[in-house]
């Protein structure tokens, strides 16, 4: 594998053992030293057009801690800012010595066309592309799953509720797939106007209610931001009426199962999506998710730049 730009590039195998070699990995952040050479002498750059917390420190620990050199890129201090391209974006990044570019971006398809137009030969890592995809946060999504029940393997047989903003989340579409490929049933549920078209062919079933989606016991339920950035238009009357149907609180928050888990990827948005209650239950994920974050970046890095297996 020397690029990962969606979910649909892997295999039921193959995201088996990424998530191996991500628990595998996950011990070097448990220890006193926290580096392997694995990747002595490579360069990764974290292109990043869009702002981020999580993902871009993740991917920067993550090549870090495989010994490999670093240089993060902010699109509004670059030369991007004066109306350089992409393709002349990248092909700068090269000649200075990037064998992996992480790129996220706001257009949808950005990263797949950076890996397809032969503009350059380093790796290209999706880190979230528009609506369309964000591979590494499914990918410790189903760690931090596997991780809370013990499981070893796939997913058979579980059940996930992805709550919230379906429409625009590049979480979701990433999860939905994911979670497919590795066996687990998926529920998604929202306002019908955050719900897009076509999710069901991608796996998911459909509620436009979330106390009904809760009565069916899910495992997992995945909250998620409204993206509100990426809206044209009134999705919702207001933030109120929206928090009044779909936040986690209150009584959605006791109809959660006492061995079920509550995920977030982040950023929250305490008291719109999810209660402060619920975000620092004992059920909540969020924090492991994060530290999951860079043992599967590292996973992800070492598997496109030296093409192997740990
Ligand atoms: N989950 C996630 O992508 O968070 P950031 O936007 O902070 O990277």
């Amino acid at each position: 594998m020397k690029n990962l730009t969606s979910i649909r590039e892997l295999t039921k195998d193959s995201a088996i053992s990424l998530l191996d070699n991500a628990q595998q990995l996950s011990q070097v952040n448990d220890r006193e030293v926290k580096k392997l050479p694995a990747l002595r002498g490579k360069t990764v750059v974290n292109l990043f057009f869009e702002n981020s917390t999580r993902t871009r420190i993740s991917f920067e620990v993550a090549a870090k801690r495989l010994s490999a050199d670093v240089i993060n890129f902010s699109a509004d201090t670059s030369s991007v800012s004066k109306g350089e391209s992409l393709k002349d974006t990248a092909q700068t990044l090269e000649a200075l010595g990037a064998d992996a570019i992480v790129i996220r971006h706001p257009l949808s398809g950005a990263p797949k066309l950076l890996a397809e137009q032969n503009w350059i030969s380093a790796s290209v890592i999706n880190a979230g592309d528009g609506s369309h995809e964000h591979p590494t946060q499914a990918l410790l999504d189903a760690l931090t799953i596997r991780q809370g029940f013990g499981l070893t393997q796939d997913l058979s047989g579980l059940k996930v509720l992805i709550v919230g903003d379906i429409r625009h989340s590049r979480v979701a579409r990433s999860n939905i797939l994911l979670l497919n490929l590795l066996g687990a049933n998926v529920t998604v549920a929202g306002p019908q106007t955050l719900i897009p078209f076509g999710v069901e062919e991608m796996g998911a079933i459909v509620s436009n209610s979330f106390e009904e989606a809760l009565s069916s016991k899910p495992d997992v339920v995945m909250m998620l931001r409204v993206q509100k950035e990426r809206m044209q238009g009134e999705f919702f009357s207001s933030t109120e009426a929206y928090s009044k149907a779909w936040s986690l609180e209150g009584d959605r928050l006791n109809m959660v199962g006492k061995d079920s888990l509550i995920l977030h990827p982040g950023p929250m948005n305490r008291g719109f999506e999810i209660s402060s209650e619920a975000a620092d239950d004992p059920r909540s994920q969020v924090l492991r998710q994060v530290s999951n974050g860079v043992a599967v970046r590292m996973a992800v890095l070492y598997r496109c730049l030296s093409g192997e297996q740990l």
